[in-house]
């Protein structure tokens, strides 16, 4: 029997294992138009969290079901075909679930990949794939970064936050990345290059420790956390400030926060926005190219948490969302 893990409670506050179930399923015939996967990476993503909750859906996505396999983005590799336009072999990158098999029809962030031969394909969940691609339009499309600017990233030590710090190095600014600990401080500044990292066991007062390392002001803040983090940014910006709002993994498991300090938004002539990667998809193979050639000249490095099969997806999410991983967490089955 395949298996796959579905989720077995909508999770109250911060997610745990019990919250999963791995189970066996049928493998179902298939239809006309439709093609099987064998799932050959899962990629781990913060922003599903959400969509655990009881009651959660909004525009974006459908809430996540008691007993459904749990929502993903997958590499996997079509294993049996009835659509000619993904014939046996294809490599796909696709928003299905946590599972060992897919059957997909194409749809739902579905594309063929082709994977270069030099590249680990495991990049393609990663640096390479939504991730890298997060990373890659928040930072140039929304955030617009000029030479110098200071470059504030939260959740620096995640997946995303890894890659915006390096895109933001490369691209002349003066990078300051926020995380939890101390030990995760320092590899950011001796690993991924980070200028300055701020850890909120050795500076738990972040408006004092910004004032410390950027003394004339944030530029450009790429935030992934969102409620008192964001906050504190607000209220030490420059002029013509820019911030980028890709996440808020503050408030996924626990009571929205208000918003406040947006007067500092009025008076330092300040533009935040919002932005969904997948509203750039026609921009995938350009910025794929970009994001390739910074790997393969040594600019751009992958930092990844790999996990080994399907058993261990529930650990990995719960490691990742509780701060246990570094750089982009997967599962390769
Ligand atoms: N807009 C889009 O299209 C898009 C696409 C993908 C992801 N995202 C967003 O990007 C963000 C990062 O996602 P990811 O998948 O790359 O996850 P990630 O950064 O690899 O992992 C999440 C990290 O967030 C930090 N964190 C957890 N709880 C926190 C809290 N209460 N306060 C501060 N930091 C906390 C932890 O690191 P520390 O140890 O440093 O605390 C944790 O490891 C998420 O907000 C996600 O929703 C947005």
């Amino acid at each position: 029997m395949d298996r796959a893990v579905v989720l077995a409670r909508h999770p109250e506050g911060a997610i745990g294992e019990a919250d999963f179930a791995v189970v066996e399923v049928p493998r179902p015939a298939l239809q006309d138009g439709f093609f099987r996967t064998q799932n050959r990476v899962l990629s781990l993503d913060a922003g599903f969290r959400q969509w655990m909750n009881a009651g959660a859906g909004d525009n974006y996505l459908q809430g996540m079901a008691l007993g459904d396999p749990v929502q993903s983005i997958v590499l996997g590799e079509v294993i049996e075909s009835r659509n000619a336009s993904y014939p046996e072999g294809t490599i796909v990158n696709a928003r299905t679930a946590w599972e060992e098999y897919s059957v997909l029809d194409g749809s739902d962030l579905c594309a063929p990949l082709a994977p270069a031969a030099d590249l680990a394909l495991t990049e393609y969940m990663g640096t390479l794939g939504p991730t890298g691609m997060t990373a890659w339009i928040g930072l140039f499309e929304v955030g617009q970064p000029l030479e110098n600017d200071v470059v504030v990233v939260s959740a620096a030590a995640g997946a995303v936050g890894t890659v915006v710090g390096q895109l933001a190095k490369a691209s002349g600014c003066r990078t300051i990345g926020l995380t939890s600990s101390a030990a995760k401080a320092a590899w950011l500044q001796s690993e991924v290059g980070f200028d300055v990292a701020i850890s909120r066991e050795a500076d738990p007062d972040l408006a004092a420790a910004l004032h410390r390392e950027a003394p004339d002001g944030v530029d450009l803040f790429f935030d992934n956390v969102g409620g008192e983090v964001l906050n504190t940014v607000m209220g030490q910006l420059r002029e013509n400030a820019r911030l980028v709002l890709c996440g808020a993994i503050s408030q996924y498991e626990d009571a929205v926060q208000p918003v406040t300090n947006t007067w500092e938004l009025v008076t330092k002539r300040a533009r935040m926005e919002g932005f969904m990667f997948s509203d750039y998809a026609e921009r995938f193979p350009e910025i794929l190219e970009d994001l390739e050639r910074r790997i393969r000249s040594g600019e751009l490095k992958s930092f990844d948490q790999q996990y080994s099969g399907i058993e261990s997806t529930p650990r990995a999410f719960c490691d990742m969302m509780h701060g246990q991983s570094r750089g982009k967490c997967l599962v390769v089955l």
